[in-house]
């Protein structure tokens, strides 16, 4: 047995199945999976990975051990672990897996400090703080450290901010940069499981309701879109012009935070930002709100300001917590403020991680392979990589696409032939 700390080994058999499951729509990653185990391009590679543990991100563990290489796994969030997934690539793969949902902040970064200790060669991380504690609790281990991957929007802008800084010690590659990632994980993903999440918490009806988005970046464009599909009214909060002229042009009415905090039944943020919801906010809140967040970190939510509006707070169901305020209205938060998609729901539909982890799997192999010597930056996903992802999952969707004439690409180089 490796050196593991999850929930329970007899959910094994459990995991295995929802990760059968799982896989049923990653053909783009299973074909990576069958071609890596007869290359074995990350033989002897060491990778400390920090995601979401899911039968997604058991499915991407399950390609990087095919291919050769040594996987220590822990959480990206503590309460995003499905324990069965993790569970299973301890028993029947025998991983070192760091993940119990539900974990408090001492336990989750207990882990994530057991991931490093393997010493890797490649981190592969999701909001950055497994990078961020290599670089501040950990600095002894960075030598040994050549590349890394980032996952999510989050994690990117902290790494931008540590190259900006010059502290970041490697190359990292920003997977969610990848068309084939945002577009579709983000957008899609986010989407329909931030939904999903919120049903499932509340089984509130979504028809009918005032539903506000906050952020119409990828995730909040596919939330308001998805909300609107179920029948809502859906008002969209934010801080950028361009996004707030788009969201308008889409059909979605557009106003700040503190009129929408006055009419919405339902809110959720994705912003990547710090107390986008705050007391004022919380306090014109109509009496039995329900508020959530979609964004990488539960700061979106000022939670410190509304536990001292409280006069009390209590659980009222699975992932429901109840504030009741000072002029007794009641709101309600969902799952800690913390990505309720993941939290309350099981996270991406696997068809979009199928493309999200494909990106995964050939960024680390071309860091392995990669002959030119890379700055410590942030790089974007290699565009050939980008592309042949997106024809993988087109071909394994059945779809074919044009492709241009000699004489197009001739016309499409030319600047000479007008009307
Ligand atoms: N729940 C998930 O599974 C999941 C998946 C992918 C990304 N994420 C996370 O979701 C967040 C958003 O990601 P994205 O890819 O949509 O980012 P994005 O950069 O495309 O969009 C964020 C949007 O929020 C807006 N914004 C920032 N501050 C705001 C504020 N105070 N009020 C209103 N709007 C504000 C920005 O202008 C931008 O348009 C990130 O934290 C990301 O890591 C979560």
């Amino acid at each position: 047995m490796p050196d593991f700390d999850v929930k329970d080994l007899g959910l094994a058999k459990q995991g295995r199945d929802r990760t059968e499951w799982a896989e049923k729509s990653m053909p783009v990653l299973r074909q990576i999976r069958e071609r890596f185990a007869k290359e074995k391009p990350l033989s002897g590679v060491k990778i400390a990975a920090c995601l979401h543990v899911t039968t997604e991100t058991a499915n991407l563990a399950v390609t990087l051990a095919a291919g050769g290489a040594e996987v220590a796994l822990c959480a990206s969030n503590p309460l995003s672990t499905q324990d069965a997934a993790a569970a299973f690539l301890v028993k029947e793969h025998g991983m070192k897996v760091y993940a119990v949902k539900g974990e408090d902040n001492k336990v989750y970064y207990r882990h994530l400090n057991q991931a490093l200790d393997i010493a890797p060669m490649v981190t592969m991380d999701d909001g950055a703080d497994l990078v961020n504690t290599l670089h501040s609790a950990r600095k002894e281990m960075i030598g040994g450290v050549k590349f890394g991957t980032e996952e999510t929007t989050t994690g990117v802008i902290r790494l931008r901010a540590m190259a900006k800084d010059g502290v970041l010690a490697y190359p990292i590659i920003a997977v969610n940069d990848a068309n084939t990632k945002h577009m579709f994980d983000n957008r899609y993903g986010t989407g329909q499981s931030t939904i999903d999440g919120m049903i499932r918490a509340t089984n509130r009806l979504i028809a009918g309701s005032t539903f506000v988005v906050a952020g119409y970046g990828w995730c909040g464009r596919g939330l308001a879109e998805r909300a609107r599909g179920l029948g809502a009214h859906v008002v969209v909060c934010e801080v950028d012009p361009l996004k707030a002229l788009e969201a308008t042009m889409d059909g979605f009415r557009v106003m700040p935070i503190s009129e929408a905090a006055t009419i919405g039944d339902f809110f959720c943020t994705l912003t990547g930002d710090i107390h986008v919801v705050r007391a004022e906010h919380f306090l014109a809140m109509k009496d039995g709100a329900i508020v959530a967040n979609s964004g990488h970190f539960n700061v979106e939510l000022d939670l410190d300001a509304l536990e001292k509006l409280a006069s009390s707070r209590r659980k009222v169901r699975d992932f429901v917590e109840e504030y009741t305020l000072g002029n007794g209205r009641r709101v309600y938060v969902l799952a800690e403020g913390r990505l309720v998609n993941l939290s309350a729901a099981e996270g991406h539909p696997s068809a979009v991680m199928d493309m999200s982890f494909a990106n995964q799997s050939l960024c680390v192999e071309w860091l392995v392979n990669s002959r030119e010597a890379l700055e410590k930056k942030v790089y974007t996903v290699p565009r050939e990589i980008d592309e042949a992802v997106a024809m993988l999952k087109l071909a394994a969707m059945g779809i074919r696409i044009d492709a241009l004439t000699e004489e197009q690409k001739a016309y499409l180089e030319r600047w000479d032939l007008g009307t």
